[in-house]
């Protein structure tokens, strides 16, 4: 398969049919493409582990369509147990589906349908209904859930478009649906629904955990240690091109002169440097900061707005990655951007992408 297919009547005939197969196909959501297969079938979830490479520890999402979107629906099919949520975490789950379909899983009790393997072993299951017309055409013709990871091998960057999704796991996948460029471009937010009704914030995603404690008008706690073998993705070095790729501590124009020092040992190594600079104010001054060098700077934003730099942060991170550079350089986020959900998640992503100077 090497050209993604528009998401017509007759493609999603297809994806329906190659999904009924336990096979393995690329999915649009407004987040990232998806590697979908079929999560009550352990043999699909088994494959689409092996196309990632991805460590049967790390647990998978399932994405649900929305007219499965509520807690008895899930219930009744076996995906959740809500028996084993005490009223105040079944209350607290129903304030946050409201935000359904959207870039929102919640992790919940697993039901009894749901293949242990789709949850890496756990007792609970991540839950997710996407808001992409593609994944609800696709979810609508079938009466499963899809398990859907981010369509990258594991540990890369995740992929923002169909052609992104194709050049990562083209050759494991039966097609690739083409809904355009995600909207959102960075994984959903993920919390866990304690059966006591606390909720955790376990990967920040568009969805600010400002929105959050709006809607269950109560804190969200934040993931400790405790949490992390359950959340592997919540820790890992992760979203990482395949070069060095040192975090700045201040824009390449204002880094002093003790912190330059540090660097002067990397660039004078390095043949290529490309650089991720948050304006294309700021990438087209980059280069005079490092003079001799061949350095290319992109741009994350034209306005400088968290959320646009939000949607390019994975697409700028491979065209990095494509200029074959030996080392890799990120300013950091500007001041001003530290309440912003969207640049919390983006921050978070670009720490695990990188490593300090
Ligand atoms: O936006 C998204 O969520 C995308 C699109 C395709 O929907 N999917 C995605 O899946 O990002 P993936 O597999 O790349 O990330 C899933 C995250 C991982 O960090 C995993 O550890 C966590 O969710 N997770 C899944 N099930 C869990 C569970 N039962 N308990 C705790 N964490 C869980
Ligand atoms: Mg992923």
């Amino acid at each position: 398969m090497n050209t993604p297919l528009a998401p017509t009547d007759e493609h999603l005939d297809r994806a329906t049919r190659a999904i009924r197969a336990g096979k393995l196909v690329g999915l649009p959501t407004e987040t990232v493409y998806g590697v979908a297969a079929n999560a009550l079938d352990p043999g699909a979830v088994a494959r689409l582990y092996a196309a990632k490479d991805r460590p049967r520890f790390n647990p998978l999402i399932v994405h649900i369509a929305a007219r499965w979107a509520d807690l008895d629906s899930l219930h009744t099919r076996g995906i959740i147990d809500l028996d084993a949520l005490e009223p105040a975490g079944r209350a607290a789950a129903e304030r946050l589906i409201v935000r359904w379909p959207g870039p929102l899983t919640l992790v919940l009790p697993r039901g009894p349908a749901v293949p242990e393997l789709t949850t890496a072993g756990l007792d609970t299951v991540a839950v997710r209904c996407p808001d992409h017309p593609a994944a609800q055409a696709l979810l609508g013709r079938l009466d499963v859930p899809l398990a859907a990871p981010s369509a990258n091998r594991s540990g890369r960057i995740s992929p923002t478009t169909a052609q992104a999704a194709l050049d990562e796991l083209g050759d494991r996948l039966e097609l690739v649906l083409d809904g355009g460029p995600c909207v959102v471009g960075l994984e959903s937010t993920v919390v866990h629904v304690h059966a006591s009704g606390q909720v955790t914030l376990l990967r920040p995603g568009s969805l600010s955990r400002q929105t959050l404690e709006s809607l269950l008008e109560a804190p969200v706690h934040t993931a400790n240690h405790e949490h992390a073998p359950r959340s592997p993705g919540m820790t890992d070095r992760h979203y990482a091109p395949d070069a060095l790729f040192l975090a700045l501590p201040a824009r390449c124009a204002d880094l002093d002169a003790a912190q330059m020092s540090v660097l002067t040992p990397r660039l004078e190594r390095a043949r290529v440097i490309g650089v991720l600079c948050w304006t294309a104010e700021h990438a087209a001054a980059t280069p005079r900061c490092l003079p001799g060098l061949q350095v290319h700077a992109l741009a994350l934003t034209h306005t400088g707005d968290p959320t646009e730099a939000a949607r390019r942060l994975f697409g700028t991170l491979r065209a990095l990655d494509a200029l074959g550079a030996d080392l890799l350089l990120a300013e950091p986020c500007p001041p001003g951007t530290e309440d912003h959900g969207l640049a919390h998640a983006l921050r978070d992503r670009l720490r695990r992408a990188t490593r300090d100077l």
